[in-house]
């Protein structure tokens, strides 16, 4: 397979947008990104910042900054996954709380902070051979992606997933507060001025709620394969 395409995976918070484009990605020896979790990093930076937090937003201040906000992504040995570095630290661990996932829609509104992102996501797909999940890669940051998905599941099932997810890794939370950001997020992200999440009217809508990951990975590997023939 020698001909390389765009692969484009948006879709609401919690759906396995992640789990897939990485299954992809390494199927097909393409590069993931996780633009998500630049979003995270920036909002991190923001947070030890003083910037924001549950009550107030001080966007002057960051955007003073975001030229002083360094990310990159580098391959961590242990996992085969690529962590987030901020300003030259492995942020992997602290963005992935739900102190920066309340506070990461929020700072994701802001316009400057996306165009910021936007621009270095742009650049890591220009050669293709790419999968990136988000909220407006298909609509936005690849528009002429030649494979866009998007992903939806139930609240419920979602917040599941999510409550697993970090109660596993051993963070003290509570279904019901998961399923609040899960809501608050999914709110957030589609009602925002710029670059709402919508599905691109070429994507295609894939519900995960009753799918197994398996199931769900063949699924998306064949609509790949129809692209490449
Ligand atoms: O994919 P995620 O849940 O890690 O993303 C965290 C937040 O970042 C999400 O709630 C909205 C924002 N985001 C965005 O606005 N645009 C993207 N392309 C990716 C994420």
């Amino acid at each position: 397979m020698n001909k390389k395409i765009t692969i484009a995976i948006d879709g609401y918070s919690s759906t396995g947008k992640s789990t897939v484009a990485k299954e992809l990605a390494k199927a097909l020896e393409y590069i993931y990104v996780d633009s998500g979790a630049m979003y995270r990093a920036v909002t991190l930076y923001a947070m030890q910042n003083d910037f924001v937090g549950s009550s107030f937003f001080n966007d002057e201040s960051l955007i003073n900054k975001l030229n002083e906000i360094q990310l990159h992504f580098q391959l961590n040995a242990k996992t085969a996954n690529a962590d987030m570095y901020l300003n030259g630290e492995n942020v992997e661990k602290e963005i992935r709380t739900l102190e920066v996932s309340n506070l990461v829609s929020k700072v994701s509104a802001n316009s400057d902070v996306r165009k910021k992102l936007v621009a270095i996501q742009k650049e890591m797909g220009k050669n293709k051979g790419v999968v990136m999940d988000g909220r407006d890669i298909g609509t936005v940051v690849f528009k002429d992606a030649e494979l866009k998905i998007f992903m939806n599941a139930s609240a419920d099932t979602r917040a599941e997933r999510r409550y697993k997810e970090l109660t596993d890794k051993g963070e003290n939370v509570s279904y019901e507060e998961i399923l609040k950001n899960v809501v608050e997020r999914d709110q957030m992200d589609t009602s925002r001025k710029d670059s709402p999440l919508v599905k691109a009217s070429d994507a295609i809508e894939i519900d995960n709620s009753n799918l197994t990951r398996k199931e769900q990975f063949d699924k998306i590997l064949s609509l790949v394969k129809d692209k490449l023939n």
